[in-house]
């Protein structure tokens, strides 16, 4: 699948430098030609020698042994991969700096790079990091990563290298030019809302975010320019796209309203409450004042009637549903006249802020099953179908 494609793996001194080997294996075995760079501090994690072994080529590990190695590793290949890059290298390549191996083979390189910061979570959050993978990206390099999990120090946060498949199946996108949305305008909505009947309760569900975050960091990784609308979460945000952060349903109709005329897609996957309370107060009601039959009413579809007044919009629904995933989705898609949309089963113990979850694509001709899929899957057979139709 990657017969003939010549790939440039510079390998930068993190722990994670030993997750290369997977990923090494995987690019040779499909096809791929593989070149290793290695900074001298990737060489204390780990030895040139697994590599030569694994390629059949030696890693590039000296700027100073002889001819050209930078320009021999830039140029001449279809992609650079910088995996892992600390801190340090993002902040050598943002700044200009070329005084190694890496550094300069980078700079000598004529073709795509694509950056997988691996780091401790405090350095990745840092200013400077922030400015200066902001600046790589401005440049056009796609930024993997890093993804959250327990850290090489002991500590638990965003910084952990991305893992393999996700790297390998960006390298792979990359190269075969698939489901590119380059300067497409993509809004995403995620998470819950929540309606208020005083300052201490609310009407709410248990959305985690999880489905539309991985979304909104896909089509960001596919070069789309993001705007995420997200309710209220715990989930850490990707960098690279525009945030706007809401509360109720009224908040998130009013925001995709403000933006919708200039996107060409929306993809909603925020749990909108259905309903909201007819009074809401600023004072908090105490229990004897609370009338059992506290009065609720519609919240508007918001996707129904963006759909009654697009110009070309595309529209993608998501909906949770306990049972019957297919035939209610089917329903929706017809109601809400969207151009395709996307059911999951939800449980007491299921679905919802889990890691995986069970779904299927529903679209005017057909559905695809996809099984229990782990949400950032899912994100990618999103954006893969949004591509097509885009
Ligand atoms: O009808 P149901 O609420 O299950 O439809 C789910 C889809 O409709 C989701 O994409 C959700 O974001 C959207 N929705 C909406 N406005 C509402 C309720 C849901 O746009 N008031």
């Amino acid at each position: 699948m990657l017969t003939g494609k010549r790939i440039t793996l510079a390998i930068t001194g993190s722990v994670a430098a030993y997750k290369t080997i997977d990923l090494c294996r995987s690019l040779i075995k499909k096809g791929a030609e593989l070149n290793i760079v290695m900074s001298k501090s990737a060489q204390q994690f780990i030895g040139p020698i697994t590599f030569s072994a694994l390629c059949g080529t030696q890693p590039i590990t000296d700027l100073y042994a002889g001819g050209f190695p930078h320009i021999q590793a830039g140029q001449d290949i279809d992609l650079l991969v910088v995996a892992p890059a600390t801190a340090n290298t993002i902040a050598k390549l943002a700044g200009g700096i070329a005084d190694d191996i890496v550094s300069t083979t980078v700079m000598a390189s004529d073709c795509p790079v694509i950056i997988c910061p691996a780091m401790n979570e405090k350095m990745w959050l840092s200013k400077a990091t922030v400015r200066n993978t902001l600046t790589l990206s401005s440049w056009g390099y796609e930024i993997i990563g890093p993804k959250t999990g327990s850290l090489a120090c002991g500590q638990t946060g965003v910084g952990r290298l991305e893992n393999t498949e996700v790297i390998e199946s960006a390298i792979t996108n990359r190269l075969l030019n698939i489901g590119e949305i380059k300067d497409k305008r993509i809004m995403v909505t995620a998470g819950p809302t929540r309606e208020y009947l005083d300052p201490v309760r609310f009407l709410s569900n248990p959305s985690s975010g999880k489905v539309g975050y991985a979304i909104a960091e896909e089509a960001v990784r596919r070069g789309g320019e993001t705007i995420l609308i997200s309710g209220p979460t715990h989930l850490a945000r990707n960098r690279f796209l525009k945030f706007i952060p809401v509360v109720s349903a009224k908040d998130l109709s009013a925001e995709i309203d403000g933006e919708f005329d200039d996107v060409d897609a929306l993809i909603m996957t925020a749990a909108v409450s259905d309903h909201r309370f007819r009074e809401v107060s600023d004072e908090k009601q105490t229990k004897d004042r609370i009338d059992e039959n506290i009065q609720l009413i519609k919240n508007p579809d918001i996707l129904k009637s963006l759909s009654a007044t697009r110009k070309n919009q595309i529209l993608i629904g998501f909906a949770a549903e306990t049972d019957d995933i297919v035939s209610r989705a089917q329903v929706k898609l017809k109601e809400k006249n969207l151009d395709f949309i996307v059911s999951t089963k939800v449980g007491f113990n299921e679905g919802f802020d889990k890691d995986s979850i069970e779904a299927v694509i529903v679209d005017k001709n057909s559905h695809k099953d996809l099984g229990m899929i782990p949400k950032r899957e899912l994100a990618v057979e999103v954006i893969n179908k949004l591509a097509v139709l885009l």
